[in-house]
């Protein structure tokens, strides 16, 4: 089912400038992430605005879960969308628990499954609740904010979620952790997710589905295989960068593509790696077989270096990928 329909939307701050927004169409199904993505300035914050009504379009049409929201008070619209702000955006005067219960507090929740709510999020998104329940934005990390803002975000746990760059201010290591994290909560809770980020690599792990913006255009609208596959065109081709071929890989697991035991010897890793990573051992010792091995060591599968390189041809060059 669609649960978010953008018609035509644009959005013209002013007559005289190019619109910031540009007759955007974009179809989101019920449950999948959608990761938006594009130069500094293209229209995506824009476009997320949109969608909780807080910048009214100029022109075109959103629809959410089959109401056209244009239509519909926009306070209790934002209730049912949970949104990280790109600048975080905690309120300064307000203890951490009390930011993570501004919804539930809006919604009436009786005080003590708010309180029980707001431990849970805080534990969910990596923070200890008895430390930093009581504490003010101030005396956090900005890694620590914006685990704070998704916990926000998630307090009401709202079917839509619009997430501008949630990530943005924690550093490598945190930030694969908190990635993966949240891909972990969206397999057990079924949310509609519009995910901005700068990140390449990031938009292709978090996203089922890559949106590439450019000058408030939709340049580019699939799923991130087909993507890093078929580019739409030489500035997606830039965007995606030379190494496409090898963020590909990074899209598969070596359990896809082994093969059964026969008992080679070369290096080994273990199940669940992505093809990169499995072609770097591959480089790096000049192996000809790779084995996958489980958790206690044991091999359960073998894959030929050559099985790096098959498929190469199923690549179409220039091919359209849009899907509206
Ligand atoms: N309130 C506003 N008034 C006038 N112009 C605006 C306003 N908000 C945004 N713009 C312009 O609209 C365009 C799109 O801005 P937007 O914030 O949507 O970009 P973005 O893709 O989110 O960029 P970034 O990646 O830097 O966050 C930009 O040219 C910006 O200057
Ligand atoms: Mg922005």
């Amino acid at each position: 089912m669609t649960m978010i329909l953008l018609d035509a939307v644009t959005k013209r701050f002013s007559p005289a400038l190019a619109p910031a927004v540009d007759e955007l169409s974009l179809v989101m199904g019920e449950g999948t992430t959608t990761a938006l993505i594009g130069p500094s300035g293209c229209g995506k914050t824009t476009t997320m605005r949109m969608i909780n009504r807080l910048i009214e379009p100029t022109s075109g049409r959103i629809v959410i879960a089959g109401e056209d929201v244009t239509r519909s008070d926009p306070v209790t619209l934002r209730r049912r969308i949970g949104y990280v702000i790109q600048q975080v955006g905690l309120f300064p005067h307000l203890t951490i628990a009390e930011n993570v219960a501004t919804v539930p507090q809006l919604l009436g929740w009786p005080e003590t499954r708010i309180r029980a709510r707001v431990d849970e999020l805080l534990a969910l998104v990596g923070l200890d609740p008895a430390t930093v329940r009581a504490r003010y934005p101030r005396q956090l990390s900005g890694g620590q904010r914006q685990r704070v803002g998704v916990a926000r975000a998630l307090a009401a746990d709202p079917p839509v979620m619009l997430m501008d760059e949630p990530f943005g201010a924690i550093d490598p290591i945190a930030r694969g952790r908190l990635q993966d994290e949240f891909k972990e909560i969206l397999r057990r809770v079924r949310k509609t997710v519009v995910i901005v980020t700068h990140d390449l690599d990031e938009a292709v792990k978090m996203g089922d589905f890559v949106a590439i913006m450019k000058d408030g255009r939709l340049v580019q609208h699939d799923t991130p295989d087909a993507i890093l596959a078929r580019p739409a065109g030489d500035f997606v081709r830039s965007f995606v960068g030379q190494d496409r071929a090898l963020r590909r890989l990074g899209l598969r697991r070596v359990d896809d593509v082994m093969t059964p035991p026969t008992g080679s010897r070369g290096p080994s890793v273990p199940r669940g790696t992505n093809l990169r990573d499995a072609l770097s051992v591959v480089l790096a010792e000049s192996a000809p077989v790779l084995i996958v091995v489980a958790a206690d060591g044991t091999p359960v599968g073998e894959i030929n270096r050559d099985a790096f390189f098959e498929g190469r041809s199923a690549e179409e060059p220039g091919g359209s990928g849009m899907r509206g």
